[in-house]
């Protein structure tokens, strides 16, 4: 039996690859594999989502995706699932993988991503983690790429703090081509290992503590929350990265046809202003969509 292809995190999938996922997403998007008015790349293929921690857009948009592929989707929560009174993650893996194609996780702790990964026999793929959030990337690249074409060779500008989007974008830099610059306070900034991972692998990453120089000419600025799930340190966090927020005038520092995304859910005039987050720039809801979009790439890609 050959190893499932999981989806664990872009620095672990190739370049290649990567591209592939994105272009059966955008072809599935374009209505390229519709027979009769429908996509049944998936029939008959379920999905187990494991949820430890809450979630709109990626619970909505892999069950939804699945469905539009023609598979369906079981969903547990931590504490409705044995799982969260004390059967083990590999346990859970190997029983999972008897009835399920694929499970989809999020949870705060990475090692249980990779634990319940190494004594799966089906994909697993990483809905989030406190280290990273692969699927966003891939949407973000899509909606970017949509909008102004090849993101290859762009200036990306990470405005805010080294969480776990920050990473991915770290890991997207190298994966994808793109120039990256963090702009983050230095009191939140990324473990070093993560960007010395992308250097050494090529990527062109540079890391500023001033916000107005990171955005300056930039081709796309993105944000994320100031207080992500898990968080304690509300406070300190908002004085940190108050001169992070995404307003009207920095975004202007930026290339004449910049973009704008987020994530979700955002914080209107919190890291970045209700005018820049409503405004011509932003492409966040394309970006939400796509979502859908990128995903149905991964999934066709795990279990086609
Ligand atoms: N961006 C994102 O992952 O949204 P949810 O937390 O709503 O899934």
């Amino acid at each position: 039996m050959s190893a499932p292809k999981h989806f664990l995190d872009l620095h672990k999938v190739g370049a290649g690859t990567l591209r592939e996922i994105l272009d059966l997403g955008s072809a599935i998007k374009a209505g390229k594999y519709m027979a009769d008015g429908d996509t049944q790349l998936l029939s008959g293929k379920s999905l187990a989502m494991i949820f430890e921690k809450p979630s709109t857009r990626t619970r909505v948009s892999f069950e939804i995706g699945m469905k539009q592929l023609g598979g369906h989707v079981v969903v547990m929560d931590g504490q409705g699932s044995q799982l969260g009174h004390g059967e083990t993650v590999a346990d859970t893996a190997r029983v999972l993988s008897r009835y399920v194609d694929a499970i989809m996780i999020r949870t705060d702790d990475p090692a249980k991503l990779d634990e319940l990964a190494s004594y799966a026999s089906v994909p697993v793929i990483n809905g989030l983690t406190d280290d990273s959030h692969p699927c966003q990337l891939m949407a973000d690249v899509m909606t970017y790429e949509e909008h102004r074409g090849p993101i290859k060779g762009r200036k990306v500008t990470w405005c805010g703090d080294g969480n776990n989007m920050a990473a991915s974008y770290v890991h997207a830099a190298q994966r994808f081509g793109f120039d990256l610059t963090l702009a983050m306070p230095e009191e939140l900034s990324l473990p070093q290992e993560v960007i010395d991972w992308a250097v050494g692998e090529g990527a062109n990453i540079t890391v500023t503590h001033n916000a107005d120089e990171g955005c300056a000419r930039a081709d796309l600025i993105v944000t994320d929350t100031w207080v992500s799930m898990g968080d304690k340190d509300a406070e300190a966090r908002h004085n940190a990265l108050r001169p992070y927020q995404v307003d009207a005038r920095r975004l202007g520092l930026a290339q004449d046809d910049a973009v704008f995304m987020h994530c979700l859910p955002a914080h209107r005039d919190e890291e970045a202003t209700a005018e820049v987050l409503d405004g011509p720039q932003s492409v966040i809801w394309d970006e939400a969509e796509n979502r859908l979009h990128a995903q149905k790439g991964i999934l066709a890609w795990c279990m086609g």
